[in-house]
């Protein structure tokens, strides 16, 4: 494929445009005592002349230069890329919602946008079992740092002066550890036993009063349930240090379990994840923070509350402040309120059963090939190493490049990094047998021709519009725009 896509305006040809824009009927008076001159332009805008089928053949063809989960497979483990119901985006586009300006905030005005706010905030305390939410933060990173903060707060409030560690496992997922160090905490590390999870013994030597809390990914970065919860949870709370769940994988849990059940008194929620909304280029995102009833009156400020069906913000007296202009990303909440109204309670459960589902039978199709280094209890997504497959030369990193040219996204690779050679696989729920067959089989194709066609495998992809980058470079020297002669 060509991977040189003009952009517009080098198809630009004097006259083609078809399209006449409507006069300007903006009224003199805006124009002349309401927009500052230096805001207005004073000639014609410098539109590219192209006809409409240029235009719909460009950004159609570029709308599949990259891989994106309406194309095709996106088993992307930790990161979840889960399907997006076109009806989020239909309802979220309704007008009555998208054109709701930031700075509409008279109550009154906005009663219909407060009650998505609450009842989703409601929703989400029923499905963590927590009893109060906070919608603000743009990401799960972002929801763990306000956890943090609320952490923080808490010890200030209880007058907890020794307060200086959070415990994370060593398979956390790197938000947390820097979340910590944002937060003002240190980190001790606990190790992982023998079956993937925390080493109690080891938690042991490590929790005294200098705790402040403990984050654990249930389940956690390895796909696995964390089962020691209680005996973990206990020795915490025993030095008065809190509980975060990094609830970046509730998706495997809704509706059969939840944090406050488990004994967490925090937890973020990645909505991408779990909640269907979209994910990627950055955000915008949305991880809301739950918390239980000793921390409620710390969350950041305002809140949503309603009195007699009317709905209004709130002030709280101890919060931690605001951290998010406006509200929150409203779009992506709503996308979210929209998944979990469509699906109900029980089909709420039955997607994350759907999603075990999955995950189990791709692993154990692999299993025959593969190595899963820690296999007991896998939940929504489980970790293979290629380590037996390196010796023969093919690296995780030649594995998942190949994956490109049967056009799937390359699963995770190298993360969590307690596994050598680790591919992280999340199949999401979404995926039919067939699919799950066809990427079995594929994976099998690269293991069995390993000795034949080491060359080639070691050059893909060969059949993506791009081809091997230096990911080193592309990440550090990151340059998206067009110069002019940009290939
Ligand atoms: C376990 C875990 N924690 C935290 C995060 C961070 O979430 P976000 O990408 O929304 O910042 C992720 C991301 O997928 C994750 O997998």
């Amino acid at each position: 494929m060509d991977n040189s896509t003009p952009i517009l305006f080098t198809l630009s040809k004097d006259s083609r445009a078809p399209f006449k824009a409507p006069e300007n009927k903006i009224n003199s008076y805006v124009l002349e005592n309401i927009i500052d001159n230096k805001y207005l332009r004073y000639k014609d805008a410098e539109l590219p002349q192209v006809s409409e089928s240029q235009v719909v053949r460009h950004f159609t063809n570029l709308s599949v230069k990259n891989h994106h989960v309406d194309k095709n497979f996106y088993p992307l483990g930790s990161c979840t890329m889960k399907y997006n119901p076109k009806i989020n985006d239909k309802i979220a586009m309704l007008s009555n919602f998208a054109q709701i300006h930031p700075n509409q905030i008279d109550e009154k005005s906005i009663q219909g946008i407060l009650e998505v706010y609450y009842n989703l905030g409601k929703y989400l305390c029923e499905i963590t079992g927590m009893h109060k939410v906070t919608l603000q933060p743009s990401a799960g990173s972002q929801g763990e740092l306000v956890g943090l903060l609320l952490m923080k707060k808490y010890h200030e409030m209880n007058n907890n002066k020794d307060k200086k560690y959070i415990i994370i496992p060593k398979t956390a997922h790197g938000t947390n550890p820097a979340s910590v160090i944002m937060s003002g905490y240190l980190v001790k590390q606990v190790q992982s036993d023998e079956r993937g999870r925390v080493c109690i013994k080891h938690l042991k030597e490590l929790v005294d009063n200098e705790t402040a809390g403990m984050m654990l990914t249930q389940p956690n970065t390895l796909g696995l349930f964390e089962d020691n919860i209680d005996e973990i949870c206990s020795m915490i709370h025993s030095v008065d240090g809190l509980m975060y769940m990094d609830g970046a994988n509730l998706n495997a849990l809704v509706g059969m379990v939840n944090p406050s059940k488990m004994g967490f008194d925090i937890t973020h929620i990645n909505l991408h994840k779990t909640f269907s909304t979209p994910h990627g280029g950055g955000g915008p995102g949305a991880g809301p923070v739950a918390v239980n009833q000793k921390l409620s009156n710390y969350l950041p400020t305002p809140i949503v509350e309603c009195d007699e069906s009317v709905f209004y913000f709130k002030d709280l007296e101890h919060s931690i402040g605001k951290v998010h202009t406006f509200f929150g990303n409203y779009g992506v909440l709503l996308r979210a309120y929209v998944y979990i109204l469509s699906l109900g309670k029980e089909g709420l459960k039955e997607v994350s059963q759907k999603a075990l589902l999955n995950a189990n039978y791709l692993k154990t199709l692999l299993m025959e090939f593969y190595d899963v280094p820690y296999s007991e209890g896998t939940m929504h997504e489980f970790v293979i190493s290629a380590e037996k497959q390196k010796k023969k030369g093919m690296k995780a990193f030649d594995i998942a490049k190949n994956l490109l040219d049967f056009g799937f996204h390359s699963p995770t690779v190298y993360f969590p990094i307690n596994i050598p050679e680790s591919i992280m696989i999340e199949p999401t729920e979404t995926e039919t047998k067939e699919t799950l067959d066809l990427f079995c089989e594929k994976m099998k194709y690269l293991n069995d021709n390993i000795a034949q066609k080491l060359e080639y495998f070691k050059d893909a992809p060969h059949h993506t519009p791009i081809r091997k980058l230096d990911e080193a470079k592309a990440n550090r020297e990151l340059d998206v725009k067009w110069n002019g002669n940009n290939k």
